[in-house]
């Protein structure tokens, strides 16, 4: 009998750390019903991602319409041999890793250079997402660590034990899902906590022609607007409340002056909602919108800002030929 099964190595090469505190039923209800209850209505987009909220997710990552990413990895794919190979030995940290096909592409080039070992450090809020995202990495991997950290990386960033130098990864545009002044003090926090030579990679999705935007948020079969009317659902679950997903319509649109797409969910008819967490019933006039998500959309003047409020060095934009999306590398000096 063998005892040494794939399992208990593969484990060895794992480390997952828990630092968020719980937060309890009564602060999301709190949060929910406090976004509902505001003059202009809003959901949080945290509440997207549950169960069927993530499968749905993925489907929208595969459209046609859709193109940030396969647009991002096709860049990675393009930058990631002579990158790997420029910041060799750096650790990699990467906020918010999702299904780890991207975090995978560096990691295939890194090893090639065949290291010693590569330390990985996922940063997530969920757990059971980094543990299982561990084990396929470190299976294709063999001479790669996970340290994977559930963490808000908004306010836990600093707890994270890091060592030097680090290749910062932080994919997808998420930083866009963020309001613009949000994504700077995040960002300037990441940076006051970089050490000299230190590098963030930031994935940019960029300004281009409205009706692609259009596209992209309203794809043809109507993927995008399932996954914004399932926050619904999210919502009636958690405060026990009887929103009905049919009596709202997808609405999404390029706002220019703030260049971002915003998706909002727009009654159809004027409507009551009940949740015993609301002082009263919720209604809503025909053409009242619930805001859901906002994506900004990025130009050169808005990727020199960031550079210059976090002090960091935009050492080059990568782009693809299109010119649709940016993979941004930033040295602290
Ligand atoms: N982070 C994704 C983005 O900004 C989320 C997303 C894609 C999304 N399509 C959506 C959010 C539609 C709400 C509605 O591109």
């Amino acid at each position: 009998m063998n005892f040494v099964n794939e399992d208990i190595v593969t484990l060895n090469r794992i480390s997952i750390t828990n630092l968020l505190q719980e937060i309890g039923p009564d602060e999301v209800s709190a949060e929910i019903v406090a976004g509902l209850e505001a003059d202009q209505k809003s959901i949080s987009s945290k509440f997207f991602y549950n169960g069927d909220g993530s499968l749905l997710f993925e489907e929208i990552t595969r459209l046609e319409e859709y193109y940030p990413t396969r647009t991002e990895k096709g860049i990675l794919k393009q930058i990631a041999p002579k990158l790997m190979k420029q910041y060799k030995g750096y650790e990699i940290i990467e906020l918010g890793p999702g299904d780890h096909s991207k975090i995978s592409i560096l990691l295939n080039a890194a090893a090639e250079m065949n290291p010693a070992f590569l330390r990985y450090l996922p940063l997530d809020i969920s757990q059971p997402a980094l543990r299982s995202s561990a084990e396929s990495l470190v299976t294709a991997f063999p001479n790669l660590l996970v340290e994977g950290y559930a963490v808000d990386f908004f306010s836990q960033f600093g707890q994270i034990r890091r060592e030097h130098p680090a290749l910062i990864c932080f994919f997808g545009s998420t930083i866009g899902n963020f309001e613009w002044t949000d994504s700077i003090e995040l960002l300037r926090n990441i940076s006051l906590q970089m050490k000299k030579g230190d590098v963030l990679l930031l994935g940019m999705d960029l300004v281009k022609p409205e009706a692609l935007l259009h596209a992209a948020y309203n794809d043809a079969q109507g993927i995008t607007d399932a996954f914004n009317k399932n926050i619904l659902n999210t919502v009636n679950t958690l405060i026990h409340a009887d929103f009905q997903t049919e009596h709202f319509d997808h609405l999404a649109f390029f706002n220019q002056e703030k260049s971002r797409m915003e998706m909002h969910l727009v009654a159809n008819r004027d409507l009551s909602v009940h949740s015993p967490f609301f002082n009263e019933d919720l209604h809503l006039k025909e053409g009242e919108a619930i805001h859901t998500e906002n994506s900004h959309k990025y130009n050169a003047r808005h990727i020199q800002e960031i550079a210059e409020a976090t002090g960091l060095k935009l050492n080059h934009t990568h782009t693809d030929e299109k010119g649709w999306f940016a993979v941004t590398e930033f040295q602290k000096l």
